[in-house]
């Protein structure tokens, strides 16, 4: 019977297995998770998401500290537009987190990192270059970039040396999307390597509105493939979003992507950034108990778990020490949410907002619990213990499920003794 090891992901002369473990920031997907993806002949992701500060908690820089204490006089300021990253150590923390997870890299597969657009970051051009030109310094096999594709992307790193040789892919939601990057970039007589195609049952952010519910992976696949055939272009597709099974992948192989793009099933690896706590919240998740909702200040819906500690909190913008979400302008749309609830409560201690969060501060102490549609179902890929928790299983084990499970089969973990 077919299964996914039946099928290879061709990079030129390079067969890689057709898995990605997509990227999920900040920090879920670690080093580690990345490392063995590529270990074992896949794609794994880091993310640049805050990378200054997950760089301090990976090596004991102190770039966050050092902005707080820099920028500490407008902390009580409602005007961020001063608030600015230094280009020269975004750089220094990109290199840092890029190098040493390059350095550890082992067997045939690739480590990418995820470069999330809407991280705007006060000089969304001049940053997102940065980032991108970084990892590339630092050795990086390729770069994703997803949320808020930025149409001149690519243009912004055109000079480097590594243009050419480094894979570059994006991620798009709609043919649309795809026709209107491919077009603005004709000119740089160079193609994405690989398009993500994503879709609405994904973790994360989402590519559509209020309306995702009717959408569907296969059918936006099967047009992009075509419009893709159509056009003469030969660019892998990558399915991703609510691939659950190795049987789910096998599928979407066999009608024509090139991979696919998995990430709940790893939220609850070893390997995975997630405390263990959370990912025993996962586990315990029903469906009921997952939503997609508008707090995210990117303006994109996200999907979460309902418990999320960042829902409704009501914490002072943490832009001096963060900022990531500030657009050129200086502004974020949770600012004005919290300024607003300051003014109607005026002498309230802790107030709650619940139209937007502080994404920043939240990922940061990992209290936004984003998802996949599917994590409701992350309970029938394990044991249950005795004491109620839910074994956490192997990044290896869940590679090798999605590898060689056939008939919508998951393979259960070996029980500890
Ligand atoms: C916890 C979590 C965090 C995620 N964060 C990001 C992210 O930072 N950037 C991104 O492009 N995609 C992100 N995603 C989307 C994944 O990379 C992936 O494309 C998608 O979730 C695959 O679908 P699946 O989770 O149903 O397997 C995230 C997904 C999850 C589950």
């Amino acid at each position: 019977m077919t299964c996914v090891d039946d099928f290879r992901l061709k990079f030129g002369k390079k067969e890689i297995v057709p898995i990605i473990v997509g990227g999920m920031g900040v920090d879920i997907s670690t080093a580690q998770l990345a490392l063995e993806t590529a270990r074992l002949g896949g794609i794994g992701h880091i993310s640049d998401a805050m990378v200054p500060d997950v760089s301090d908690k990976r090596f004991n820089t102190t770039f966050v500290k050092d902005k707080t204490k820099f920028y500490r006089l407008n902390i009580s300021n409602s005007d961020k537009s001063s608030v600015k990253f230094d280009l020269g150590l975004l750089a220094e923390a990109t290199k840092l987190h890029v190098a040493a997870t390059m350095e550890a890299k082992r067997g045939e597969g690739l480590v990418f990192v995820n470069c999330m657009e809407k991280l705007t970051m006060n000089a969304p051009r001049e940053t997102l270059q940065v980032r991108m030109a970084s990892a590339l310094d630092a050795g990086i096999d390729g770069i994703t970039l997803s949320a808020g594709l930025h149409l001149g992307s690519f243009s912004l790193i055109e000079d480097h040396p590594r243009f050419r040789d480094a894979k570059l892919g994006i991620i798009v939601s709609s043919v649309r999307a795809l026709q209107i990057f491919l077009r603005k970039n004709a000119k740089l007589n160079r193609l994405p390597d690989y398009v993500v195609v994503e879709g609405p049952l994904a973790g994360g952010h989402l590519g559509f509105g209020a309306d995702w519910a009717q959408y569907d992976l296969a059918t936006i696949c099967a047009e992009i493939i075509q419009y893709l055939k159509n056009e003469q272009l030969d660019i892998p597709v990558v399915a991703a979003g609510g691939i659950f099974t190795g049987s789910d992948a096998t599928s979407f192989l066999e009608n024509g992507v090139a991979a696919v793009q998995v990430a709940t099933r790893f939220t609850v690896a070893e390997e995975c950034g997630l405390p263990y706590k959370v990912k025993q919240e996962y586990f315990k998740a029903s469906e009921t108990d997952i939503e997609v909702n508008n707090i995210s200040p990117t303006g994109y819906p996200m999907r979460m778990l309902k418990s999320s500690p960042a829902i409704g909190s009501g914490i002072r913008p943490g832009c001096e020490s963060y900022g990531y979400l500030l657009d050129g302008n200086g502004n974020c749309s949770y600012i004005t949410s919290y300024n607003r609830e300051v003014a109607a409560h005026p002498n309230s201690k802790n107030i709650s907002v619940m139209d937007k969060t502080c994404l920043c501060t939240h990922m940061s102490n990992m209290n936004c619990w984003t998802c996949g549609h599917y994590t409701y179902r992350l309970k029938d890929t394990t044991h249950r213990l005795a004491d109620g928790s839910y074994q956490v299983l192997s990044a290896e084990h869940i590679f090798n499920d999605y590898l060689y499970s056939t008939d919508q089969k998951i393979a259960l973990p070996k029980q500890p003794v």
